[in-house]
C-alpha cells in the first residue's frame, strides 16, 4: 500500500524560484536563505518521496475571480508551468500521478469533501517554488506531483480546521492506494507577509516562530487561528499558512520535526521551511 510518510511547510516567494532560474543563489541577499535550503535538498534526495502532493495556492494564473473553488485536485499526467506575465518560468513540465490524484478524489469526496477536478491546471509559483526550494534546477523533477489547490485569495476561504481534516482524509485516500510508493506532502505558502494596503511589508517573525514551534507542540492552537488572526498577526497574505494545515493534518499527531530553517526577508516575506516525518516511516 502506499505510505504517507512525511510533510513538508515551506514558503512560496515568487522571487526565490527567480533566484534559482537566474543561478544567483549565492549573492549576498539569497545565500543566507538557499544555505538554509541544502539539508531540505539533502533530505530529498535521501527519502525520494514517489509522489508529493503539493498543497498551493492559485494566484490568479489558473483561476480567477471568475471561478474561485475552494479545494481543487489535479488528476491530469502533467502540468505546465503557469505565465505569471513574464512567461512561464523555464522549468520542467511538472509531471502528475493520475491514477493516484483520481483515487485520491474519490476517496475525499465520497468522505464529503467536495473537491474540484482539475484535468487541466497551468500551475504557478505557488506549486513550482516550492519545487525548486525543495529539488534546486534538475532537468526533470525527481518526483510526481500532485497539486492540490486551495482558495485563499478570495473571501470566504475555509477554516483551519476544515484544511486540518482535508489533510487527514487524504492520508486516508493515499494510504488505501494499492500501490508501494512513498507519498510525501507539501503545504505551502506564508509565512507572514502583506503585500498590499496600509500595511505591506509586515513581517511577523514572533508570530512565524511560534507557529513553526507548535505544528509539533500544540497543532490544537494553530487548528483554530481564525482568519482575523492571520489577518492581524501574519498580514493578509500571511493567511496562506491555512494551507499547512492540510499537510499536518495528514501526518501523524505525534510527527517529528526532522529540520526547519527561518529567514527575514524574502522579498516581502518571513520565509519559513520546516520537515517533519512520521515515526514509523
Ligand atoms: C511574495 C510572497 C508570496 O507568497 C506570493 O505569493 C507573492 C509574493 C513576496 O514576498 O514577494
Ligand atoms: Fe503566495
Amino acid at each position: 500500500m502506499a505510505k504517507l510518510f512525511a510533510g513538508i511547510g515551506t514558503s512560496h516567494v515568487p522571487p526565490i524560484g527567480g533566484a534559482v532560474d537566474h543561478d544567483a543563489t549565492q549573492t549576498d541577499y539569497w545565500k543566507p536563505l538557499f544555505d538554509g535550503y541544502e539539508p531540505v535538498k539533502a533530505w530529498m534526495e535521501k527519502e525520494k518521496p514517489d509522489v508529493a502532493i503539493i498543497v498551493y495556492n492559485d494566484h490568479a494564473s489558473a483561476f480567477s475571480l471568475k471561478l474561485i473553488p475552494t479545494f481543487a485536485i489535479g488528476v491530469a499526467d502533467q502540468f505546465a508551468p503557469a505565465d505569471e506575465g513574464f512567461g512561464p518560468r523555464k522549468v520542467p513540465v511538472v509531471q502528475g500521478h493520475s491514477k493516484l490524484a483520481w483515487h485520491i478524489a474519490e476517496s475525499l469526496i465520497f468522505d464529503e469533501f467536495d473537491m474540484t477536478i482539475a484535468n487541466e491546471l497551468p500551475v504557478d509559483h505557488g506549486l513550482t517554488v516550492p519545487l525548486s526550494i525543495t529539488c534546486g534546477k534538475p532537468e526533470e523533477w525527481p518526483c510526481k506531483v500532485i497539486p492540490l489547490c486551495v482558495n485563499v485569495i478570495q473571501y470566504p476561504s475555509p477554516t483551519g480546521n476544515r484544511c486540518f481534516n482535508l489533510g487527514k482524509a487524504i492520508r486516508k485516500a493515499v494510504e488505501s492506494f494499492d500501490e508501494d510508493i512513498k507519498v510525501a506532502i507539501f503545504g505551502t505558502g506564508g509565512m507572514s507577509h502583506q503585500l498590499q494596503g496600509e500595511r505591506a511589508g509586515l513581517v511577523n517573525p514572533a508570530f512565524d516562530k511560534a507557529f513553526l514551534d507548535d505544528l509539533t507542540n500544540d497543532v490544537d492552537r494553530l487548528i483554530n487561528i481564525s482568519h482575523v488572526e492571520y489577518l492581524r498577526e501574519a498580514g493578509s497574505e500571511g493567511a496562506e499558512l491555512v494551507m499547512w494545515m492540510i499537510m499536518r493534518g495528514a501526518l501523524d499527531d505525534n510527527a517529528k520535526e526532522i529540520y526547519r530553517h527561518y529567514h527575514v526577508p524574502a522579498s516581502n516575506t518571513g520565509a519559513g521551511i520546516i520537515v517533519l516525518e512520521n515515526e514509523d516511516k
